[in-house]
């Protein structure tokens, strides 16, 4: 492992391999780099690029946001989106003329303390327009930190999070914090990509905990799946002489359109919507396991009926009645198919 720390890797390949020439590292204004860091919240950094152009042409320093009509801070912002920063970053600016003489705050907590702007943000804020060390953690560097160190869980979790924000700030350097927090932010657009990254050209791998242990690939850990809510239905499978009753399903809803079996919500009205909704009468009744499907938002477990029947009324409208096996090739949900098969 190399003796160096790793704030020195970090910052000896930012100089050598980090960018140096993206819009707001011009100046060290910290009205322009507050609406870039504002912008870059959410946002990759191509897509921001000419947004930050046009807005700082149109209000190029903080007084000019400030007098601006809310209206056409939103029309320059009018395509990056979550627009609540829009909103945020005028506020702030009326913030910043009127109670702070026009200038952005150079205290962490006065800048955090502004409309829009998080404990990251504010540290951004501060390192790039004055200087000052202190920790970021955004999306990027969260996984950055998350598997050099090898911090396991979710970083959405609190107890992750803050296990986070003390490992980024027990890795702050004493010197050159400006290259450091691009180099974390560099590393983590790019080199530390959430999918294939590129370990052999980090500067940090030979001690990266995840890169050690081949665990890349499961840090960050990812959200918790909550428990899917549990739904449940009863189909019938009515058999006449080798056929089965399908019923098209209507056009709104889960599986819209496709051809299914008829559900009842309680096994003991079987007979009855036999005789009522389907005009047969049922001569044998028998339950089959049942079938679970997984939705994205629910899980449907199918409790299948089979029953044998007698025609004995009109056929009910939107319903066919198919030999098994045209009816297996129908357009049908998964699920039923396989009830089918099962048949
Ligand atoms: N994302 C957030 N802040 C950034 C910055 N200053 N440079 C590049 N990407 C960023």
């Amino acid at each position: 492992m190399s003796g160096r720390t790793f704030a020195a890797r970090l910052v000896a390949w930012q100089k050598r391999h980090g960018r140096h020439d993206l819009p707001w590292q011009r100046s060290r204004d910290a009205y322009t780099i507050w609406v870039s860091e504002i912008m870059l919240q959410q946002t990759q950094v191509t897509t921001v690029i000419p947004y930050y152009e046009r807005f700082l042409r149109r209000f190029p320093t903080v007084r000019a946001l400030a007098r601006a009509p809310l209206e056409d801070v939103l029309t320059l912002w009018s395509g990056l989106g979550y627009y609540s920063r829009a909103r945020n970053l005028h506020q702030a600016a009326r913030v910043i003329v009127d109670t702070h003489g026009g200038r952005i705050p150079d205290v962490l907590e006065m800048v955090e303390a502004l409309p829009g702007i998080g404990r990251s943000t504010a540290a951004a804020i501060c390192v790039f327009a004055y200087g000052s060390r202190h920790a970021i953690l955004d999306g990027n560097v969260k996984r950055v930190l998350a598997r050099y160190r090898g911090v396991r869980g979710y970083p959405g979790d609190a107890r992750v999070h803050q296990q986070l924000w003390r490992h980024a700030e027990s890795l702050l350097p004493a010197r050159h914090i400006v290259n450091y927090t691009q180099g974390l932010m560099d590393l983590g657009a790019g080199v530390c990509a959430r999918n294939h990254p590129q370990c052999e050209q980090c500067p940090v791998c030979a001690d990266c905990v995840a890169h050690v242990k081949g665990l890349t690939g499961k840090l960050p850990g990812r959200k918790p799946r909550r428990a899917l809510p549990q739904r449940s239905t009863i189909m019938l499978l009515l058999q006449n002489a080798g056929e089965i009753l399908l019923e098209r399903r209507a056009p709104q809803g889960i599986w819209g359109g496709l051809w299914s079996l008829p559900e009842i919500s309680n096994a003991r009205e079987a007979r009855r919507v036999c005789r009522e909704r389907y005009g047969v009468t049922a001569i044998e009744v028998k339950k089959l396991p049942p079938v679970a499907h997984g939705f994205t938002h629910f899980k449907l477990t199918i409790e299948p009926i089979c029953v044998r029947v007698k025609k004995s009324a009109a056929q009910a409208p939107g319903t066919v009645w198919l030999a098994l096996a045209d009816a297996v090739s129908a357009a049908l949900p998964a699920p039923v198919r396989k009830i089918m098969l099962s048949l």
